[in-house]
């Protein structure tokens, strides 16, 4: 299957959820490969992924485009150079800039790990488990100009369990991330949201 969409997978660090985005390609829960992945940080592991996968990579430097409408300048150059219309963020840790929300309206979205509303921002696992839930998860949402306040498109729940750390819980949540991110991609690329 075709779509009229190209997409960017955005990283800074480890990139399993781009890893899972290749492997659900490999298995057929996914149609597309990304087209770049995108970082802000060169030594990010996740650009070893994109390189094993066959998919161009492109660092905008945080330190030439400095602060974030400049950051996100530089992006929009790089995106629109290539046709593409869509951003996934994946484990990209910065504020996205309006100036880039305006450019892809209906078309960047993010995966977090906590159920929100409850916990956006940074360590939300952590969060959780000092507030005592008992259940938390993750989430895929749409990206607005707020922090993790964009519109809801999926949500996967786990249960808190008893002695849980944060690397525990992390893996937990970790494990549902990599199975709905893909298919919310696949929703997004074939115009189902
Ligand atoms: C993931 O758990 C993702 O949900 C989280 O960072 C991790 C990135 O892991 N994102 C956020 O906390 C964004 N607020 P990965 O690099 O292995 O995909």
């Amino acid at each position: 299957m075709k779509s009229k969409h190209k997409y960017a997978v955005f990283v800074s660090g480890r990139g399993s959820n781009l890893n899972a985005m290749f492997d659900a390609v490999r298995d057929g829960r996914l149609s597309y490969k990304p087209d770049l992945v995108l970082t802000d940080n060169p030594s990010a592991t996740a650009l070893e992924y994109a390189r094993e996968n066959g998919v161009e990579t492109c660092w905008v430097d945080p330190a030439v485009n400095k602060g974030r409408r400049a950051f996100a300048e530089a992006a929009i150059k790089e995106l629109k150079a290539r046709g593409i219309d869509t951003i996934c963020l994946a484990g990209f840790m910065r504020i996205v800039d309006k100036a880039l929300v305006d450019a892809f309206p209906g078309r960047i979205i993010n995966i977090h790990p906590a159920l929100l509303p409850a916990f956006p921002g940074l360590d939300a696992q952590r969060q959780a488990l000092e507030a005592g839930v008992a259940e938390s998860g993750c989430t895929v949402h749409f990206v607005d100009e707020g922090v993790d306040t964009g519109a809801v498109i999926m949500q996967a729940r786990v249960p808190v369990e008893k002695g849980d750390t944060v690397e525990t819980l992390s893996k937990r949540i970790l494990e549902q991330e990599h199975r709905i991110y893909p298919e919310a991609v696949q929703a997004l690329m074939d115009d189902r949201i």
